[in-house]
């Protein structure tokens, strides 16, 4: 179920711009103007999987009242079902339901100077920052990462300026992150979004050259896909298969429990519940890391089970 702020939008535009990405925009089905959104917001959609209704993230790489929220999806190879529909069934004139934007990846008002670095999809929310920074001329440099054949579609994205230091990597090896972290003024702020271990290598460096930890910030989506287990709801008694291809979120929401989700990527900390027995399987990066050795609490929206039954204080 979408709590009381869902939005029924509809399909205005729907266009491959790679290979394996597809970008669409949603309009208000009624035609009324969209809630504004932050550079960095994302909209839950409610997708129709092959057996059951799936709730993806995506960020906005615009969102304007009239004109829409505009996405860019990346085919996943191994889709439940989410993206292989955006990719095949959506059609202009469709319509969605979603949560309002949240924003959970955001630029810091006082930075002096923005550095972005993305991999692959995880540019999305950098296009956001790029034409916020632009319209409001603030400082900043950008490092994206490219796979095979990507570099001109990202370079088409991005559209570099005169004068912007925008640059498309093929590879991790053309990015020497020492050497660009090292290089940066006083005041800057890293944002960084792409795969785990980009991420993680940005905040390591980060870390070993003295940045303040409050100056470096992650967009992170986390994996869905493990081994199936059993959640037991110790109020209800009420006992749950997690399918290997399923969250612990939405079995528990496809069970018609309802409990509450933001950002459904670890990040937020809203659907936080206590565990009763057994053993997470933490792959949020919201708790600290004593309390995750403690067990006592667990993200369903990206974590799962290390023992076969979960027992959850809901
Ligand atoms: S919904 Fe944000 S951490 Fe689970």
């Amino acid at each position: 179920m979408m709590d009381t702020q869902t939005l029924t939008l509809a399909v205005a535009e729907a266009a491959f711009v790679a290979p394996g990405l597809r970008r669409i925009t949603l309009v208000a089905a009624d035609g009324a103007r969209l809630p504004p959104a932050a550079p960095g917001a994302h909209v839950t959609l409610a997708l129709p999987g092959e057996t059951r209704i799936l709730r993806n993230s995506y960020t906005l790489v615009g969102a304007d009242p009239c004109a829409g929220y505009t996405m860019i999806v990346r085919r996943s190879e191994r889709s439940r079902g989410g993206s292989r529909h955006i990719h095949e069934v959506l059609q202009v004139g469709d319509v969605i339901e979603a949560t309002m934007p949240h924003t959970l990846f955001a630029l810091h008002s006082q930075a002096k100077k923005h550095l972005l670095i993305g991999g692959g999809i995880g540019i999305t929310p950098l296009l956001a920052f790029v034409a916020h920074l632009r319209a409001r001329g603030g400082l900043f440099e950008l490092h994206q990462i490219a796979g095979a054949g990507e570099a001109c579609v990202f370079e088409t994205l991005l559209a570099p300026r005169a004068g912007e230091r925008i640059h498309v990597h093929a590879g991790r090896t053309g990015l020497d992150l020492v050497a660009l972290l090292a290089a940066q003024p006083l005041g800057t702020h890293v944002y960084t979004c792409g795969p785990a271990g980009l991420m993680d290598a940005v905040d390591a460096t980060a870390a070993a050259l003295g940045w303040p930890r409050s100056h470096v910030h992650r967009e992170d989506f986390g994996a869905a896909g493990g081994e199936p287990f059993m959640l037991r709801l110790a109020a209800s008694g009420i006992e749950i298969a997690v399918a290997g291809d399923q969250t612990m979120l939405e079995a528990i929401e496809a069970a018609g429990v309802d409990t509450p989700s933001l950002c459904r990527g670890g990040a937020c900390g809203v659907c936080i519940v206590p565990v009763r027995e057994g053993t997470p399987e933490h792959r949020d990066h919201f708790l600290s890391e004593g309390e995750r050795a403690r067990g006592c609490h667990v993200m369903p929206c990206v974590s799962r089970s290390k023992s076969p039954v979960l027992v959850l204080d809901l």
